[in-house]
């Protein structure tokens, strides 16, 4: 399809903003077999393109969906359809910060199965000539390593050469480049020159200027409360920030993915199982959803909450994030329920890490 194809069909998608049609078109063509959008991302961005706001700020449990979503749903279709000013020879850079490199590197290959699906080919090389770099209809990828930056590069719907780059998260990798979108990930890891993550983000952030539309996305797993993510998300919204809640519909699934655990560990009881049926007595299964959190636990999060709450169980039986003395019920709730205690992000970033450079090969 011919650039101007592919925009006529994306802004015929339902959606009362431009992006919310662009998510649709992504998801539309969603190779089959691959999950739909989540109903919590769905909710939780259409109320942020809404808002006008320029940063979406989500704090989450473990494997919420978090990258995924935000590669998929927002970097890829802002990245080719957006409109965006061009000042001379500007360098169009969407840039995707992490705690380390491999973990930045590791949402390549989510942005590059959206720009599949969209039917943009894949290239493992590029002209030297600057001129010719890219050709439409494709896309450049290099998926980088443990020590090098990945990078995405195509010709968006309107001929820019635009770049989706995984930067150090500092001050010397936020620099040089007109900023098209920010999506600064796993933030209260952020270490290293990151040692003030807050001036970091916001001079990441600080790069979007002048690009009308251009999006800040922020997501962390919440560690602990000193973190820079929680601190400004204990501040709360303000003109220009959106601060992720659980909201009425997501308060309900957390709940309903509770009690589905609940109830599956009764029946276990009453098979005979002692300690399930203790754990199933367990207040935290029952009690009520704040709907204001701003917390999303990952049943919420990638859905639905009865199947993905049972498989988290299974995940926190093996003894994957379980401190000294803990049950299997204290790691769920703590690790895939985001309820947060003390400081937690050395332990996980390890784990984070593995998994990035695995999905990098
Ligand atoms: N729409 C979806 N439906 C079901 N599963 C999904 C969906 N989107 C992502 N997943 C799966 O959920 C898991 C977590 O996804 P992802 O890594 O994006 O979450 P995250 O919140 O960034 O996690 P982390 O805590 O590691 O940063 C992955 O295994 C991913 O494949
Ligand atoms: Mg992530």
């Amino acid at each position: 399809m011919t650039p101007e194809g592919l925009r006529a069909v994306a802004e015929g998608m339902p959606g009362d903003t431009p992006e919310e049609r662009w998510a649709a078109f992504v998801e539309s063509k969603l190779p089959a077999g691959e999950p739909a959008f989540s109903p919590f991302w769905w909710r939780t961005l259409r109320a942020f393109w809404q808002s006008g706001k320029t940063a979406l700020i989500v704090l989450k449990a473990n494997r919420a969906g978090g990258t995924t979503h935000v590669a998929r749903m927002c970097a890829a279709p802002e990245m080719l359809f957006r409109e965006r000013r061009a000042i001379a020879e500007s360098e169009f850079v969407w840039a995707n910060a992490s705690a380390t490199v491999p973990l930045a590197n590791g949402s390549l290959r989510m942005v590059a199965s959206a720009m599949r699906a969209i039917g943009l080919r894949e290239v493992k090389k590029r002209s030297k000539d600057e001129v010719k770099r890219v050709a439409p209809s494709e896309f450049f990828i290099s998926e980088g390593s443990v020590q090098t930056a990945g990078t995405i590069e195509f010709l968006d719907v309107h001929s820019n050469r635009v770049e989706y780059r995984s930067q150090p998260a500092s001050r010397a990798g936020l620099s040089g480049f007109t900023g098209i979108g920010f999506t600064p990930d796993e933030v209260e890891l952020w270490r290293g020159e990151a040692e003030r993550p807050e001036e970091v983000l916001e001079l990441g952030m600080s790069r979007l200027k002048g690009q009308c539309g251009a999006h800040t996305y922020a997501i962390s797993r919440a560690f602990a409360e000193d973190g820079a993510l929680y601190k400004i998300v204990s501040r709360g919204d303000t003109e220009e920030l959106m601060i992720a809640r659980l909201g009425e519909q997501g308060a309900r699934d957390d709940e309903a993915g509770r009690l589905a655990l609940r109830d599956h560990l009764r029946a276990r009881g009453v098979a005979g199982d002692r300690e399930a049926l203790r754990y199933s007595q367990d207040r935290r299964l029952t009690e009520e959803a704040d709907p204001t959190s701003p917390i999303v636990p990952a049943w919420v999060g990638i859905g639905p909450p009865e199947a993905t709450i049972l498989e988290c169980w299974r995940l926190a039986a093996t003894g994957f994030g379980l401190d000294e003395g803990e049950v299997p019920l204290d790691g769920l709730l703590r690790v895939y329920g985001g309820r947060p205690t003390g400081r937690e992000g050395e332990r996980y970033i390890e784990q984070a890490a593995i998994d990035a450079a695995r999905s990098a090969r």
